[in-house]
């Protein structure tokens, strides 16, 4: 982040901890249980998702060449490559004859060999081998290669567009975000997983609600992360929109430092240690400070609507903890433990939200976050439902 950037969200932050009052919305927001539940909105969400570059690994899971991952996204299955030159691809992890997965799994591998015939792939995706290859005299393999994705290395992370020939340009995705984004990092960090891919009953909204407010930590969480003791309302944060992303975030000191702080010089502040952020690149992907690392969590609507997947891991820039943290190991267990304690809530959301008859869900004027995921959703899907009171 720009030093000036952090200064200003230092100010915020300390203003907000002192009149322990958050940055609020103009109004409550009433979203319709339609907007949870709605095929056609459900179309849009997925065209979002299939045009979108979308962060499917961190850079450092395929670390060497010919390491290689596959991963589910938006229903397809996607196989990642780092080949002999370094450079990462991806490809639709479907043969070429008859459509099986030519790939599982994880690990480093030249050759990816069909498990129905055997027709076999490198890591660039070309077809390099079929038996009885005389049978099939007149074709011509260089047009059977594995269909390749767009695909971009940067800030750490392989970005992908799922959708054939679509444009990528992460840079441009990021808009305004694209320095803070690259200046945490990580792409000098390393993954540590904390969840392969977990399936959740609940629309990928409801999820999205959940990591984007602090106000369920001391009731869903409550010995799983540590709460500032001093701040004694959970929701003391600060909001911004960039375009479709949302960044909030929240001192990490108590009211009573904000004198000590105040008579600080700004210049000697040290705003990455006393300030920490979540951002939502728009559409699913997570990151945010904790401690010495970062979370990044890729979340995904699944084939039904009430139904969402959830990758969720942690990004370390050491293998050794600094001294007195949780170490990289734990950090990603306690980030596992957060989701486990998460999902039977989200679940539950998801059933009321299908089965309601309420109307409609209530975003408080102090979930700001919320508010504005579903303000740059709403725009970008077309949606007009969402009112205020
Ligand atoms: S489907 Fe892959 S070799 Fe036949
Ligand atoms: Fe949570």
């Amino acid at each position: 982040m720009q030093p000036n950037a952090a200064i200003a969200l230092m100010r915020r932050a300390l203003s907000i901890v002192e009149s322990q009052t958050p940055e609020m919305a103009d109004a409550h927001m009433q979203v319709p249980l339609d907007y949870y539940g709605n095929p056609e909105l459900a179309a849009k969400e997925k065209e979002l998702f299939e045009t979108s570059p979308l962060a499917l690994v961190a850079a450092s899971e395929i670390t060497n060449p010919h390491d290689y991952l596959v991963r589910n996204a938006v229903g397809r299955s996607v196989l990642i490559t780092r080949d002999e030159d370094g450079v990462a691809h991806a490809f639709l992890n479907y043969c070429r004859h008859r459509g099986a997965e030519p790939a599982q799994g994880c690990g480093n591998a030249r050759r990816f060999s069909c498990p129905y015939h055997a027709w076999t792939y490198d890591s660039k995706g070309r077809l390099v081998g079929m038996p009885l290859r005389e049978r099939y005299k007149g074709l011509d393999l260089s047009q059977l290669g594995l269909v390749e994705l767009p695909s971009q290395e940067r800030h750490g992370f392989i970005w992908v567009v799922l959708r054939p020939g679509h444009p990528i340009d992460v840079a441009a995705h990021l808009g305004e975000l694209d320095a803070e984004i690259g200046s945490l990092g990580c792409d000098r960090m390393t993954y540590y997983p904390s969840l392969a891919e977990a399936p959740l009953s609940t629309n990928w909204k409801s999820v999205a609600e959940g990591l984007l407010e602090g106000l369920h930590l001391p009731h869903v969480h409550p010995d799983t992360f540590g709460l500032n003791p001093q701040a004694s309302h959970v929701d003391l944060a600060f909001y911004d929109r960039f375009g479709p992303h949302i960044r909030w975030g929240m001192g990490l000191f108590g009211k009573d430092d904000v004198g000590r702080l105040r008579a600080t010089p700004e210049t000697e502040w040290k705003p990455m240690e006393n300030i920490g952020c979540i951002w939502l690149i728009s559409p699913g992907l997570l990151l945010s400070h904790e401690l010495y690392g970062i979370i990044y969590a890729d979340l995904t609507p699944g084939k039904a609507l009430h139904e969402s997947f959830l990758r969720y891991g942690w990004l370390s820039p050491v293998t050794e903890a600094p001294e007195g943290m949780p170490s990289p190991e734990h950090m990603a267990a306690r980030a596992a433990r957060g989701v486990s304690q998460d999902a039977p809530v989200w679940e539950g959301c998801g059933r009321g939200l299908a089965r309601g008859a309420h109307g409609y869900a209530l975003i408080g004027r102090n979930e700001k976050g919320v508010q504005l995921f579903h303000e740059q959703l709403s725009e970008r899907i077309g949606y007009t439902g969402l009112r205020y009171c």
